[in-house]
């Protein structure tokens, strides 16, 4: 937290290591089914608070949807313009790249109201969610989607038992916040909270999901799993896409991902 937080260097493990891990790849890809179950069909327009390198929103734009990225970082920013020369002429073009703070979305997009809006991986950063969830609210069109991702308060025990950190796991029962996995202190976050707030802001939640829960267990047990290996990361996505939507499963995910539409649509 604070404003250090996205330093060059942890933009750089963020953007350039985390997204090459199994956990990366399962991640953007069942969170990328959940997000088009309820989007409306391309070309519908994507707002994405704290983008950061666009992992989740640049496929939004591979198939066709217009997308807004928008986020603090110059590094982030610059990794997202360097993924974003990758893809095909049309789509590059339905992209475009916005340098500002989340809780200052509604101005910095002046007003425009956007079909689905992304905030991914952004709060935990965050001293507290209100002010930003407010923002993602306020630039979701009437109808619109809002989806956030973020770290689940009620099983920050996980990581360190799994680490065997014995000590530390009976404290983090009742915490909620922790080092993270780069190294930044994360806070966590209830799905009920957070479904509070979206009310508050005029959403309607919609139903959440667990976000990985195999692979995040097996990598915190010093188990790696071969990236290169498409057909096993394949099988893997099917059975972290099903662990996702189902209790208990669901409930025991260290992330959420949390979907709400905006009424009046
Ligand atoms: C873990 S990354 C997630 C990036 C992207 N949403 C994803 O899922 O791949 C966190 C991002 O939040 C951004 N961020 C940090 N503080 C922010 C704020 N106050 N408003 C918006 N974005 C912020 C960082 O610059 C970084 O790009």
């Amino acid at each position: 937290m604070g404003e250090n937080t996205w330093s060059d260097l942890v933009a750089t493990a963020f953007a350039d290591d985390a997204y090459t891990s199994v956990k990366g790849a399962v991640r953007t890809q069942v969170m990328h089914r959940q997000l088009t179950a309820h989007l409306p069909p391309p070309p519908a327009t994507v707002l994405d608070v704290g983008g950061g390198a666009g992992h989740q929103s640049l496929p939004l734009a591979a198939a066709g949807y217009e997308v807004t990225l928008l986020d603090p970082s110059p590094v982030m920013l610059e990794k997202a313009r360097e993924r974003l020369a990758r893809l095909p002429g049309p789509a590059r073009e339905r992209v475009s790249l916005l340098a500002a703070d989340g809780e200052r979305a509604a101005d910095t997009v002046a007003g425009r109201r956007f079909d689905a809006v992304l905030c991914h991986g952004v709060l935990g950063y965050l001293e507290a969610p209100g002010p930003l969830v407010e923002q993602l609210c306020r630039c979701a069109a009437p109808g619109g989607l809002v989806s956030i991702m973020t770290g689940n308060a009620h099983t920050m025990a996980v990581r360190p038992a799994l680490e065997r950190r014995w000590a530390d796991a009976l404290a983090a029962f009742d915490s909620r916040t922790e080092i993270g996995v780069l190294g930044v202190r994360g806070r966590a976050d209830t799905v009920e909270e957070l479904e509070d707030l979206l009310r508050a802001g005029g959403v309607e939640p919609l139903g959440w999901y667990g976000v990985w829960l195999f692979v995040d267990w097996l990598e915190f047990a010093g188990v790696h799993v071969d990236p290169a290996d498409r057909e096993q990361v394949a099988a893997i996505v099917e059975v972290e896409a099903q662990a996702a939507a189902r209790d208990p499963y669901r409930r025991l995910s260290r992330v959420f991902h949390l979907l709400g539409r905006r009424g009046g649509g």
